[in-house]
């Protein structure tokens, strides 16, 4: 949930570049957490030589500098301003979600050791905190906050303590930061990242990672430390994903990544492919319009490529077994489970109705976090798809262990190159969304359809339940949504001018049946992250059993209407449209293009282009994703980062 940056430089006294990359980091990482922000520095007047390095065990002095602040980012950025920081060559940065403790001054990161020597960031929980706390104290150690992260502070500088009084023994000087984060690592229980610098070795930032997200950039002569690949993205496109428990030590020069047995391991470096202008704003008012205007783009993108030309077989990206057996255990599969949270799981509901139709084979939809709980019924024959834009919502990685533990086949659908979860997974098929800063999901929503898709019609192909000539008709279909989404993309600002009208309403109803039914739940999970009202979404076949109470004077109310070949479907939707009607509720219906019928009974209508059904939520979510934002934008919110909220939520 936190948002993390570790950086290191060659020693460069009159440098300033250390804080600029950590400040540069945390804005694009800002979406990660935002109750408050810091960083810690060291290098520069805190430099030793080396012959005091060579004699001493502490030196007086020598200290991290640390600037915190509760809030945005711009508060820090004021904080440094008033208390500007000394030149340095490493650093450590990060922006809260917050845990444990209240998001104020105090409790922001960076940690520190009593003697300020040792500055320490942290993204996750550790549940073992009290206990190691209640030792810590016992010895004399004072703490002044009241999270989790504290605690690996000052065990960090006890374990510093003991090895470097292990080799004064041995009369040599040792520094070992690596050794010290390796010992503490393995003491906790719960999830973490961790970062840490030492004043008196400030050529170095050593980071470990359990169940938390952590990158490495690859410089020239400096090399970085990231929650993702936005931290660094503006200085660097090569980098290296870490492995599941490992520690990583960078300087300048070097990165050395050992498990915390203490064995060398070797990173999985990628080339990032998106640079820093996608992840900025680049000139809309905020990164929520900017990725919803991208949406045709991130489905346009994520079909680009997909066929084979020689076999016209549809490739997957990442394969972690063998292509072949691969497939051969695809054929054998006679459930599909598909585990995700949030957004992601409405992709996912969308995906349910084409697949069973596609592949004749049954598909559940679970919340990930529910999944794993309830004993689920999982076993070689399955095949388990998770969908995630960041790859690293924790339940859904848990999910998938969960799965693989009982033999499942795993795919995974994620954004977010160099997460854990494609590295958990049998084979994962991105989406090319490009960055998502905006806390809300908008353009991944639509980009996890299109690839669950390519996902269903690989099935389908290879299990012999559609001729190619039938996959290709679907494909080319997909092929003609980009443009028609723009079509309605381009009604952003007739959307917003309805949406300001709205401003004072305080509940909103989304009904759907069919595919429609995920995308009305969508429609309101948007609205209510966004704009903080009520929405609930209901299958509009449900309205009589119960909802239909709420419907009073003036209630407005989102129906998805069918596509006009589906009659059977569309005159049900058209009955539930007049029953709210007849009860006062506001109708505003997104209905097929010539659908007279949307026209005659709705109050408005916002008109989708004519596709195929099993399409439709790929446009029909588009004016509900612009009404949420015009609204919450109507009524002075952040759209960009809603109260409460992280984007990544990388703890259970
Ligand atoms: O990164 P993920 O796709 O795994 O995230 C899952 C949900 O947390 C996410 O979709 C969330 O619901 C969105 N912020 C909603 O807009």
């Amino acid at each position: 949930m936190c948002g993390i940056v570790g950086f290191v430089q060659q020693k460069n006294v009159a440098d300033n570049f250390p804080l600029e990359v950590c400040l540069h980091g945390l804005k694009r990482l800002e979406y990660r957490g935002y109750d408050s922000a810091g960083v810690a520095l060291a290098g520069s007047a805190g430099f030793a030589t080396d012959a005091q390095l060579e004699n001493t065990i502490a030196i007086p002095g020598f200290k991290t500098q640390v600037r915190k602040k509760a809030g945005r980012l711009d508060n820090l950025e004021e904080e440094i301003r008033q208390h500007p920081t000394l030149p340095a060559s490493v650093a450590i940065a990060h922006t809260r979600w917050a845990t444990h403790g209240k998001p104020n001054d105090i409790n922001a990161h960076p940690h520190v050791s009593n003697d300020n020597r040792i500055a320490l960031i942290h993204n996750g929980i550790i549940e073992n905190a009290n206990s190691l706390r209640d030792e810590l104290e016992s010895e004399g150690i004072n703490f002044s906050s009241s999270t989790d992260t504290e605690v690996a502070a000052h065990l960090l500088r006890r374990e510093l303590g003991r090895i470097e009084a292990e080799s004064a023994a041995e009369a040599k000087y040792t520094c070992d930061l690596t050794e010290a984060m390796r010992r503490i690592a393995v003491l906790f229980s719960g999830t973490f990242t961790l970062l840490a610098i030492d004043a008196l070795n400030p050529e170095v930032v050593v980071g470990a990672r359990h169940d938390s997200p952590l990158v490495v950039g690859v410089g020239d002569g400096m090399n970085f430390l990231g929650s993702d690949v936005a931290a660094f993205i503006e200085y660097t496109n090569q980098a290296i994903a870490l492995g599941q428990d490992q520690i990583v030590t960078i300087t300048p020069e070097s990165i050395d990544i050992i498990d915390f047995d203490g064995v060398p391991q070797i990173g999985e470096k990628f080339e990032v492919n998106w640079d820093a202008a996608l992840a900025s704003k680049g000139g809309y008012r905020t990164f929520m319009e900017k990725e919803i205007r991208e949406e045709p783009r991130a489905i346009a993108d994520t079909l680009l490529g997909r066929i084979d030309p020689s076999t016209k077989r549809l490739k997957l990206d990442e394969m972690n077994v063998d292509e072949e057996t691969f497939a051969q255990n695809m054929r054998k599969i006679d459930k599909i489970i598909i585990v995700a949270c949030g957004t992601a799981s409405y992709a996912g509901f969308v995906t349910k109705y084409a697949i069973e139709h596609w592949c004749r084979i049954p598909v559940e939809v679970e919340l990930a976090h529910e999944f794993r709980y309830r004993d689920p019924i999982v076993n070689a024959k399955s095949l388990v798809i998770s969908i995630s834009q960041s790859g690293e919502t924790m339940d859904t990685i848990m999910a998938v262990r969960h799965a693989k533990e009982q033999g499942a086949q795993t795919i995974s659908i994620c954004n977010s190159q160099g997460a854990a979860l494609p590295r958990e997974s049998d084979a994962t098929l991105y989406t090319h969304a490009g960055p998502e800063v905006a806390v809300a999901s908008t353009k991944a929503f639509v980009a996890q359809i299109t690839a669950s898709y390519i996902i269903g019609l690989y099935l389908a192909s290879i299990r012999g339940n559609m001729y190619n000539d039938e996959v290709q008709n679907v494909l080319d279909e997909l092929d003609e949504i980009p443009e028609k989404v723009q079509m309605l993309v381009d009604q952003f600002d007739s959307i917003t001018r309805l949406a300001d009208y709205y401003s004072d309403v305080e509940s909103v109803l989304f009904l759907g049946r069919h595919v429609g039914y995920p995308v009305a739940l969508e429609g309101a999970l948007k609205l209510k992250e966004l704009a903080y009202i009520h929405a609930e979404g209901f299958a509009a076949g449900e309205l009589k059993h119960g909802p239909i109470a709420l419907i009073q004077e003036d209630l407005p109310v989102f129906v998805i209407l069918p596509p006009l070949d589906r009659p059977e479907l569309h005159s049900k939707v058209i009955s539930n449209i007049q029953e709210v009607k007849a009860r006062g509720a506001r109708v505003f219906a997104i209905a097929e293009e010539g659908d007279t019928t949307a026209i005659e009974h709705a109050d408005i209508v916002f008109k989708r282009p004519k596709c195929p059904s099993l399409l439709a939520p790929l446009l029909d979510v588009v004016p509900l994703q612009i009404f949420a934002y015009a609204l919450a934008t109507a009524k002075g919110l952040d759209v960009d980062q809603p109260r409460n909220l992280a984007k990544s939520v990388t703890v259970e």
